[in-house]
């Protein structure tokens, strides 16, 4: 056990964009990479290199913007892989590499097919083949929770003593109990001669809804180190929330005693939102610390109590996350001062280029909207930031509807200096629109989900539309928003299919 800080390892930008349907550009993959400097987590999972050149750049092009955290990349436990972790982090102030190979029964036997032995082996050569070239490694026995303890001990003593400097333990496939997970790291302290030369880490996932209570469970036992994500995200169910452990970790000092971590929780909020906005995945409104209603009290009794006082049901201050709630703050008479003065405040600094454009955005806006709020603000800001290219622009959208007509639409694209023109009729004006894009592009999407949910209160607030998006086996998001809800859904499908491009045609 070292110390009493807990290093928060934040994934979301590796096992987070595994999240289905999201997906990261580089330039996206960078923005939050500095907000979770900002937000002072102590290692970043840029990504797996490997698995893509875009991923190998990514993890890069991180290293190069963010210097302070330590940036680290995946690898399976073979030189290929570890190479272009080195190949992505050789100019990295703080590499490391993230080794892994499965120890279950039930991975050996069925996906890796190797016995026990063979595991301890390739474990260990590829500990002491990635410490030739960092100075930082960490080991994973993928799928630990469900690993025999006495094997699991001695693949843990093997590769500290071959170099790992961390071992994380993996509850893969979110199986195990917080009192069982415990147990698994207190058993692994006790018994692992070499513990103290590493940092035990937790890497849990969410399958049955315990991730965090596993990570709590994990630094009572002797953890150091958590692995998790911003909103939860990650494969399937999800990992740790970040802003979750450490909120819980934070506001039970009497279970926790002097248990800390680096982050600076009022940053937690707007990394959460940006998260959010960048990768499409919409936040629950009852997620825990960061969901909208995380600070709403809907019945009277709670209501009259938290006048009277506010501990009586509220357990956190809705600013100690850096939640600010609605404030009207500008208008259409505000200018480009008060617009960046309120900008700062809400902890924006935007380059001269981007300024303009949500300055732009904002004046248009406040033609449609009297009040703009904070939250206004920040959607203008963070749609400016979504660095996808736009390959398909809209022009123009008419579209026809009433309860006993076939609605019709008709767009205008322009591709370049191309012009696409289309009309169709659908279920729906929203469908209508699809439709008529897909004739339009000469692609058939399949919408898998479509949300739309207003930023603020109020009949003129700006509706947020989000959409999720097939075409043939390649899923895209997309999202805009605009005081007129076809018209968010409609930009929502040409920024999903800009996506499609980018990730198609575009990184050709
Ligand atoms: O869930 C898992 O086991 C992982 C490993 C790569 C650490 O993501
Ligand atoms: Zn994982």
């Amino acid at each position: 056990m070292k110390g009493n800080k807990v290093i928060i390892f934040d994934t979301t930008l590796r096992d987070g964009e595994q999240t289905p349907g999201a997906s990261l550009n580089v330039k996206e993959k960078v923005k939050i990479a500095l907000q979770l400097d900002a937000l002072g987590v102590d290692v970043i999972e840029a990504g797996f290199p490997r698995s893509s050149p875009g991923d190998l750049e990514a993890v890069r092009d991180v290293a190069k913007h963010v210097t302070r955290p330590i940036i680290c990349g995946l690898a399976r436990a073979t030189k290929k892989d570890i190479d272009d972790v080195h190949e992505a982090l050789k100019k990295a102030k703080r590499p490391r590499v993230h080794v892994f190979l499965a120890t279950s029964r039930i991975h050996r036997e069925y996906k890796l097919r190797k016995a026990k032995g063979d595991i301890l082996k390739i474990a260990v050569e590829a500990v002491k083949y990635a410490r030739k070239m960092f100075p930082d490694v960490e080991f994973s026995p993928e799928d630990a929770s469900r690993t025999e303890l006495n094997f699991l001990a001695q693949v843990v003593e093997a590769v500290i003593k071959a170099g790992a400097g961390t071992v994380n333990i993996p509850d893969t496939v979110g199986y195990s109990v917080p009192q069982e997970f415990g147990g698994i790291i207190r058993h692994l302290m006790e018994n692992v001669p070499n513990i103290n030369k590493a940092v035990v880490s937790v890497h849990c996932h969410n399958d049955l809804g315990l991730g965090v209570s596993n990570s709590l469970a994990a630094v009572l036992n002797g953890a150091r180190q958590v692995e998790c994500t911003v909103n939860g995200l990650g494969e399937r169910a999800g990992n740790a929330a970040l802003e979750e452990f450490v909120m819980g970790l934070n506001m039970r000092k009497d279970v926790f005693g002097s248990l800390s971590t680096n982050i600076r929780t009022k940053e937690l909020f707007k990394t959460s939102r940006l998260v959010s906005k960048l990768t499409g995945i919409v936040i629950q409104p009852n997620k825990a610390v960061v969901g909208d209603n995380a600070f709403s009290h809907e019945s009277g009794i709670h209501q009259d109590g938290v006048l009277k006082k506010r501990v009586t049901y509220e357990i956190m201050k809705p600013q100690d996350i850096g939640f600010k709630g609605s404030r009207i703050v500008l208008g259409k008479l505000s200018g480009r001062h008060a617009f960046l003065n309120r900008l700062k405040k809400l902890g924006y600094s935007l380059s001269g280029g981007e300024l303009d454009q949500a300055f732009t955005r904002f004046k248009s806006l406040a033609d449609k909207k009297a009040k703009i709020y904070d939250e206004d603000l920040a959607t203008i800001v963070e749609e400016g930031l979504a660095t996808v290219p736009e390959k398909y622009k809209l022009v123009d959208f008419r579209v026809t509807s009433g309860n006993r007509i076939s609605p019709m639409a008709e767009v205008i694209l322009r591709k370049g200096n191309e012009k696409l023109t289309a009309s169709a009729t659908g279920d729906g004006p929203v469908d209508a629109c699809f439709k008529t894009i897909d004739k339009a592009i000469g692609r058939r999407g399949k919408l898998i989900d479509y949300k739309v949910s207003a930023v603020t209160g109020g009949k003129d607030a700006l509706g947020e539309a989000s959409i999720r998006v097939a075409f043939k086996n390649k899923v895209v998001i997309g999202r805009a928003s605009s005081t007129d809800v076809i018209e968010a859904s409609v930009l929502a499908y040409v920024n999903a299919i800009n996506r499609l491009w980018q990730k198609t045609e575009g990184r050709r």
